[in-house]
């Protein structure tokens, strides 16, 4: 059985003051997407306090529009790279890359569900020109080219850090050769965190941001780490559906050609990550322009971002079978027959519940009713073999892996598996 209870204790026990860290010691900021999710778990108990997470998020917001994928409201030694690596000139110490953009989805989720009435309204008001203003930033400065496929410069932006897809364009990026020491390997087994070679790349990049000034057209131009991530492709186009509906309902017509537009450049663009071989959409590498051929579950995720067409779709649907069949606990990240699947590394193997949650929500959205089920059931069945609320679970064992009493785990059981 799952404790729904401890569900909630978790969200309050991590609770900050206005934001909730993903988990104590590990992470002891506030992450963006993490936040997102974590406020549609909050919604189901204390409205007010959902709110709150979104607006303390939205105040870390850069003029540019970017939404940091880390805001570090207070000093804390047990992570690294801190704010002072990044060298951001922000109102609140930040990173310079984002996360990819759920917010849109969380608002309109939290407005429809909410009992607050003129209190959610105006709430959702309140953050929809802040939200409106993040979309046009990825628009903008992840596309320069107008192409309709969002890039990114860093693997932490498509919040899926250490995804086999990336191993490629990573090898590419120079290694840092200053000493450093990970935080991140006193609080987790080293099995299940990425590896130094990674760690030094990462941090390459963070510099290479910061020497360009964060200037897209440099970064478009010479980074030595281009993708299109085709998870925040899909999200980011999911949620300006969303918002656009968010828009019409508050009067902001003034956006909604925009988003429209590029909704409908987006949707054109993507016919040329799918890949009838392997039943689902690829990650790109931009700098060598060849697909990336690794199956994870970022190439799902075109389903819930309802860029699949119905073909498309039930291709993607018999690959879920098949691929829910050959990993032991529910959806792993990686599909199992990849040599470089590892079930307990972070994004390579591990089940997360938010991307099975999106995959599931995708299914039921093109009538795969009876698959999303059982995705949502074999979830299920990694938290009660587990016992508890983890950052990802072994998808061979269903063992909890990386931090313990995780937000956004607990936060997804108490908005889709209480369901
Ligand atoms: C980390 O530090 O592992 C985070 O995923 C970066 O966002």
């Amino acid at each position: 059985m799952i404790d729904f209870d401890a569900a909630r204790a978790i969200l309050r026990s991590n609770d900050l003051g206005g934001y909730t860290v993903p988990t104590r010691g590990l992470y002891p900021f506030q992450w963006n997407w993490d936040s997102a999710i974590t406020a549609l778990g909050w919604h189901r108990f204390d409205e007010g306090r959902a709110w709150r997470e979104a607006r303390t998020m939205f105040s870390g917001q850069w003029d540019n529009g970017l939404l940091p994928h880390i805001l570090f409201h207070h000093e804390a030694d047990s992570y690294f790279p801190g704010s002072e690596i990044w060298g951001a000139n922000s109102r609140i110490p930040s990173s310079t890359i984002s996360q990819p953009p759920v917010w849109a989805l969380a608002v309109a989720r939290m407005l429809e569900r909410s009992s607050a009435g003129d209190a959610a309204r105006a709430e959702a008001r309140g953050l929809l020109p802040k939200i409106v203003a993040h979309h046009r930033w990825w628009y903008r400065d992840r596309d320069p080219g107008g192409s309709g496929l969002v890039e990114s410069y860093h693997p932490w932006e498509s919040g899926m850090d250490n995804s086999p897809a990336w191993d490629g364009p990573l090898a590419r990026v120079p290694r840092v050769e200053w000493e450093y020491q990970r935080r991140d390997l006193g609080h987790v087994d080293q099995a299940q965190r990425p590896s130094r070679r990674e760690y030094d790349r990462y941090l390459y990049l963070i510099e290479f941001l910061k020497h360009n000034e964060f200037d897209p057209c440099r970064l478009s131009a010479g980074s030595p780490y281009r993708v299109v991530d085709i998870a925040t492709v899909s999200i980011l186009h999911r949620a300006t559906r969303e918002l656009i509906g968010l828009c019409r309902q508050f009067d902001l017509e003034s956006a909604v050609a925009e988003l429209e537009a590029e909704l409908a450049r987006t949707q054109q663009a993507v016919n040329a990550c799918w890949s009838a071989e392997h039943r689902c959409f690829l990650n790109l590498d931009k700098v060598s322009g060849a697909p990336l051929r690794e199956r994870t579950t970022a190439t799902l995720l075109p389903l819930f971002g309802l860029l699949a067409d119905a073909e498309q779709a039930s291709q993607m649907a018999a690959l879920v079978e098949e691929w829910l069949t050959a990993s032991r606990f529910s959806l792993a990240s990686t599909h199992p027959e990849s040599p470089r699947y590892e079930s307990q590394r972070y994004w390579r193997g591990p089940v997360w519940l938010h991307i099975n949650w999106m995959i599931a929500d995708g299914l039921r959205a093109y009538g795969f009713d009876d698959l999303a089920a059982r995705v949502k059931a074999e979830t299920r069945r990694c938290v009660e073999a587990a016992g508890g609320y983890f950052e990802y679970y072994c998808s061979r064992t269903g063992k909890g892996c990386g931090g313990g009493d995780f937000s956004w785990t607990a936060a997804v059981a108490l908005f889709w598996l209480a369901d």
